[in-house]
């Protein structure tokens, strides 16, 4: 039997849920170096412009078509479809969005996996289990396969407890461990020394840079990506929202928190890099370049760390819990997506969804993981360069010039009742349909041009 559809049962909770969703691998880690690497200061303001005049009005769309249908992407996009062709077409978006879900928790668990694994490696250390550390900080198939296992498996485990007792509950508790350790930490590592450098990089705007065209292709790729975009969670998590709430300001909480915590671990990840570099840890190649992303957090903070005694020790534990749960409140929200589907449209008990499709996840992992160097880098451009993007414009289309315009003046006033008085109503509605999806086009065709 199939059980009946799940509810936030507060703000907060919903708010946990989302900006849970948002916030993770790409705000802590992410956007911090992007930043650095490319002109600091001026990079900042380029992603909150892209934020705010992007990603909240496309946030909206989701949050909006997802309240009104109370159901999955695939279902919700055919039903507000006026006819059959555009019914199928908006149906096949929301498919190709749980694939494109599934696809990202399929590499974003290896590397949360990692995570897990290097915190695990700090606690060995501290018990002076002598080869666990080495095995645990390895790159190996089969710690790889192990961590992504289990992190897949957690995340599975949650999903299935359902909406309230799994989502927004796990979210509640994790959220706000996740602010007071980055705080925590961040304030820890500004009193370290050669931290000031950093936090100049990071604030002081570099326009020549910020204003590539390059930069701003990533931009758009990351701001999709960290408000997790295009791929029907956050419509799935409208879905779950009362129609009592405010859904613009609820959407910009989200956007506000998805992007101060991101602006937050800069002043963290920043510092810790030049307070490395002051203690004689290299974070620059020899063309005067940062370190790329990846080796960076794996090498050039556990080399920090390494140098601080217990400390350190205490310092990497935390950090690597941090990264851990930001990924988790992630991962919940794209299994969330395809397991909706299944359970809405198949009627499948929603823990059997759940296993079965964690599993085709987890065995799709295994497989980037046979295959690291041809899959993994592909995987991410292919998910997030591309299909998110390109999901998020069909939510633009659906949104602005599907649905009817009254429907959604009707839907946005359910908890809000002058809505059509508001600045949201003047603005947004004529943003969706034509600022977007022209900005979405317009930074695709650069990107071909260039690849011709
Ligand atoms: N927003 C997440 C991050 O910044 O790490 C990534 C993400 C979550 C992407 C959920 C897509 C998604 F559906």
């Amino acid at each position: 039997m199939v059980s009946p559809r799940g509810e936030f049962t507060s703000r907060f909770g919903f708010v946990a849920a989302a900006a849970g969703s948002a916030v993770g691998l790409g705000n802590v880690w992410g956007f911090p170096t992007q930043a650095a690497s490319n002109g600091g200061g001026a990079f900042l303001l380029i992603y909150l412009l892209l934020a705010f005049v992007l990603a909240y009005p496309v946030l909206m769309a989701e949050l909006i078509i997802g309240r009104h249908a109370h159901t999955n992407a695939v279902t919700a996009l055919r039903n507000i479809s006026p006819n059959r062709l555009l019914g199928n077409i908006g149906a096949a978006s929301g498919i190709a969005g749980c694939i494109v879900a599934s696809l990202i928790l399929s590499f974003y668990a290896i590397v949360a996996g990692w995570m897990i694994a290097f915190g695990l490696a700090y606690v060995a250390d501290l018990f002076r289990l002598s080869s666990l550390p080495a095995w645990l900080t390895a790159f190996g198939l089969v710690r790889n396969t192990v961590f992504a296992g289990l992190f897949i498996a957690i995340t599975i485990i949650i999903v299935s407890a359902g909406v309230q007792r799994g989502i927004e509950r796990w979210s509640e508790r994790l959220m706000p461990t996740l602010l007071l350790t980055l705080v925590a930490l961040s304030m820890y590592v500004l009193t370290l020394d050669g931290a000031e450098q950093g936090l100049k990089i990071y604030l002081l705007p570099d326009v020549t840079r910020a204003l590539s065209t390059e930069l701003i292709i990533d931009a758009l790729g990351s701001a999709f990506f960290s408000l997790s975009l295009g791929v029907g969670t956050m419509l799935i998590y409208g879905s779950y929202v009362n129609d009592k709430e405010n859904l613009p300001a609820l959407g910009g909480w989200v956007t506000l928190v998805d992007v101060g915590i991101a602006v937050l671990a800069g002043f963290l990840v920043l510092p810790a890099m030049y307070a490395a570099l002051h203690n004689g840890v290299e974070i620059f190649t020899e063309g005067g370049a940062l370190i790329s992303e990846d080796t960076l957090i794996f090498t050039v903070l556990p080399q920090l760390f390494d140098t601080m005694g217990f400390t350190g020790s205490l310092l990497a534990i935390a950090f690597f819990f941090l990264m851990s749960i930001a990924a988790l409140t992630s991962s919940i929200s794209m299994l969330e997506a395809p397991v909706a589907y299944v359970v809405e449209e198949h009627s499948i008990e929603r823990r059997s969804a759940a296993m079965l499709i964690g599993t085709v996840i987890a065995l799709a992992s295994c497989f980037i993981i046979l295959n690291f160097d041809t899959l993994f880098g592909s995987v991410i451009k292919l998910t997030t360069r591309y299909g998110q993007p390109l999901l998020g414009f069909m939510f633009c289309i659906y949104a602005g010039w599907v649905w009817h315009r009254d429907a959604l003046l009707q839907e946005i006033a359910k908890g809000y009742p002058d809505a059509r008085n508001g600045l949201f109503w003047t603005f947004w509605p004529w943003h969706i349909r034509f600022i977007c999806p022209l900005i979405i086009l317009g930074i695709f065709a650069h990107m071909l041009q260039q690849q011709v």
